[in-house]
């Protein structure tokens, strides 16, 4: 079925997925397509379409009901319950209401899962303030969420999901919540964190937020993958990489990316 030229390439690939939920409702209907490592993918479609379970059969929220998932080179399906953890913690999710827990700071909401997995507390801060530099708010880790706004809980939202370097980001209408000014910030978040060569595909209803990015899209409807075009160039393909990463924070300051490729790289695996 698969090659290894396929797999170093890939970082999705669906095989005629069906996904049917106890009741009847067939959310998916016998949807194949691939991404390939790198990309930029939007995917849209009318409310109900079948976009979030999409986005959740990848990191097995869900199970299809018929056809097969590889992420990465692994199918999704096969991976034994008790590694399903290993799966998600490949895969960065950000969702359009945040999630963030409302009682802890920033800094504990963002180095959750690494605490979790007994990264001990000074490596806890490095990566921290790194993924927090990535996203302009590191003068904000000691803030607990309510006092922050809706703009910048989805960029601590962002950095919870990129803090183990996912290969994948995985965006369920992330700017869903937030006005058109705040939207495009988020989106050119997204934009230097693919630029990192991060893949991402991100689920939208915005159809400014589309056709002014460009790029690939893939629409759904009734379950059914009705189309996989490429939009007219837009801001993606303008988004030039610099010869050395850096982020620009709210201050204005810019800083190096400490966290770089050549830096000490981190992974929990
Ligand atoms: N847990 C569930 N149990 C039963 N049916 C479900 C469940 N989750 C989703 N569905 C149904 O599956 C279909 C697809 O839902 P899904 O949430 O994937 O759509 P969506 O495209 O994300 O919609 P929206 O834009 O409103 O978020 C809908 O008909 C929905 O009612
Ligand atoms: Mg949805």
């Amino acid at each position: 079925m698969m090659t290894s030229t396929e797999t170093s390439t890939d970082m999705i690939r669906f095989y005629n997925v069906t996904k049917r939920y106890p009741g009847g409702q067939t959310a998916l209907d016998d949807v194949s397509f691939h991404v390939e490592r790198g990309e930029f993918v939007f995917l849209t479609g009318s409310s109900g379409a079948g976009k979030t379970t999409l986005l959740k059969v990848i990191f097995r929220q869900e199970s299809p009901s018929q056809g097969q998932i590889l992420v990465n080179g692994r199918n999704v399906s096969s991976i034994p319950r008790k590694k399903v953890p290993f799966l998600r913690r490949s895969i960065g999710v950000v969702f359009q209401d945040f999630r963030l827990i409302h009682r802890k700071t920033v800094f504990e909401n963002v180095t959750f899962v690494p605490k979790v997995l007994g990264v001990h507390l000074k490596d806890r801060r490095r990566i921290a303030y790194a993924a927090l530099r990535r996203v302009g708010l590191a003068h904000r880790i000691n803030a607990f969420p309510p006092e922050l706004s809706g703009g910048e809980q989805q960029r601590v939202a962002i950095a919870r999901a990129v803090i183990n370097r996912p290969e994948l980001l995985i965006a369920d209408e992330p700017t869903g919540n937030l006005d058109p000014e705040l939207s495009r910030e988020i989106l050119r978040l997204f934009l230097d964190i693919n630029r990192q060569g991060t893949t991402i595909l991100l689920a939208t209803h915005d159809k400014d937020i589309i056709q002014r990015l460009g790029g690939r899209l893939l629409t759904l409807d009734s379950g059914r993958l009705a189309s996989d075009q490429t939009l007219p160039p837009g801001e993606l393909a303008r988004h030039e990489t610099p010869a050395s990463p850096s982020f620009v924070t709210e201050d204005g300051n810019e800083y190096e990316d400490e966290n770089s490729p050549d830096g000490e790289a981190y992974s929990f695996e």
